[in-house]
């Protein structure tokens, strides 16, 4: 019977400890500012949200989604291999879900993607005719576009279409459809989605040569009278290797073009890559490697400062563009679900985004908003 007692006591306060560390949690968010309220007259302020996320498996990163983020954009399930994984058999599931969680919390989604090169579906990489990658590039782009339309806020209609010196992406679209394949994809778009805003998307693109390349296009899709709403610059970039010059000048030209400049899946992360450059190319992979996985015990702090004062350097730029700057989006809600713990080499330990593994806010997350005091 004592015993008994005593195991009833452990469990009940093993319970308490957990409710206590729960309510702790909680406070500790309610006092937390508001990315998204700080930045409300500004620009809105997104995430990536992956399939737990949209299924509001975990109550902690859900409530940090709500009370951060007004915008989010799925990081992998409306991707063409996901969304439709053989020809015409298309899978809405999630992609359901998370409008129906964007419209309950007053989210806007920016749907990511209807054209890449990458992660396309097996049957597409048996398609020797033009005519077959025809059909279902129209198929692909009319269907899922006029499924979401207005119930999304915006679509990446192409993404990363440019190769780095500005010229266009040798990929199955090229080859098989031409050089007219992205106005073409805009064209589709536009008439299958009308109600939802139209961008182009990619990485690297604040770099002169392939900045150049997206000027281009875009004067293209506008000449041939359709329409194009905004660019969005992916800004997978290092800590100590932000090209602040190049993204200044960018955010001048692409605006100076009518449309809305946009960065779309920001993270800083704090690891070599074996390039020493800045692409975000996901088939561009290495070997494990330990050498290269230094913090895998933790962030030291001269490098989380040196995060945190990156972070306000962008943010104090975006804020003096803010009239044409229309949305940031981190690229995941915190560090351990980062993509780049996995790329380029697998099995390291990054610390890009503003909220660490445990889902408290980095120095970084205070420097950004610090920007606005
Ligand atoms: O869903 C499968 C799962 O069933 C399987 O067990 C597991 C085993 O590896 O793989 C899972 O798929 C992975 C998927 O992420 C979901 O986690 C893929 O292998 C993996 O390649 C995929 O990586 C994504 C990558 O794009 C390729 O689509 C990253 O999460 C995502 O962050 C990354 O995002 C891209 C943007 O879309 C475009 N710009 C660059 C950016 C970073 O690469």
């Amino acid at each position: 019977m004592i015993r008994q007692l005593s195991i009833i006591q452990t469990v009940f306060s093993i319970l308490l400890m957990a409710l206590m560390l729960n309510i702790q949690t909680a406070s500790a968010q309610n006092t937390t500012p508001s990315l998204k309220e700080t930045f409300k007259d500004d620009f809105f302020i997104g995430t990536a949200i992956n399939a737990q996320q949209i299924q509001e498996k975990d109550s902690v990163v859900d409530n940090i989604i709500k009370q951060q983020f007004n915008a989010v954009t799925p990081e992998n399930c409306m991707k063409a291999e996901i969304i439709e994984p053989s020809w015409n058999n298309f899978n809405f599931d999630l992609t359901d879900k998370l409008v129906a969680f964007a419209s309950n919390n007053n989210i806007k989604v920016n749907a990511h993607n209807l054209i890449w090169h990458s992660q396309l579906p097996a049957f597409m990489y048996h398609m020797q005719s033009a005519d077959s990658v025809k059909q279902y590039f129209e198929h692909h782009i009319t269907t899922v576009a006029s499924r979401y339309d207005g119930k999304v806020y915006s679509w990446d209609v192409v993404n990363e279409a440019l190769n780095e010196d500005g010229t266009l992406r040798n990929s199955i679209f090229l080859q098989k459809l031409g050089d007219n394949y992205i106005v073409d994809a805009f064209r589709l778009a536009q008439k299958a989605s009308p109600h939802s805003k139209l961008y182009y998307n990619d990485y690297n693109i604040e770099q002169p040569a392939k900045r150049a390349g997206a000027i281009a296009l875009i004067k293209k899709i506008q000449t041939a009278g359709v329409r194009i709403d905004g660019v969005g610059i992916q800004g997978h970039w290092r800590y100590d290797n932000v090209p602040m010059l190049d993204i200044e000048k960018s955010i001048k030209e692409f605006s100076a073009l009518g449309i809305e400049v946009m960065f779309t899946e920001l993270d800083l992360g704090v690891l070599k890559n074996p390039w020493d450059n800045n692409t975000a190319d996901v088939s561009a992979t290495s070997k494990a490697d330990s050498t290269m996985n230094p913090y895998k015990n933790g962030l030291p702090d001269s490098v989380a400062q040196k995060q945190a004062k990156a972070y306000a350097d962008l943010f104090a730029l975006f804020l003096k563009y803010k009239n044409v700057v229309s949305r940031i989006t981190f690229w995941g809600v915190n560090d351990g679900e980062s993509w780049l713990n996995g790329w380029p080499i697998p099995g390291r330990t990054n610390y890009p985004l503003l909220f660490d593994r445990n889902f408290q806010p980095k120095p970084a997350f205070y420097s950004v908003i610090a920007t606005k005091q």
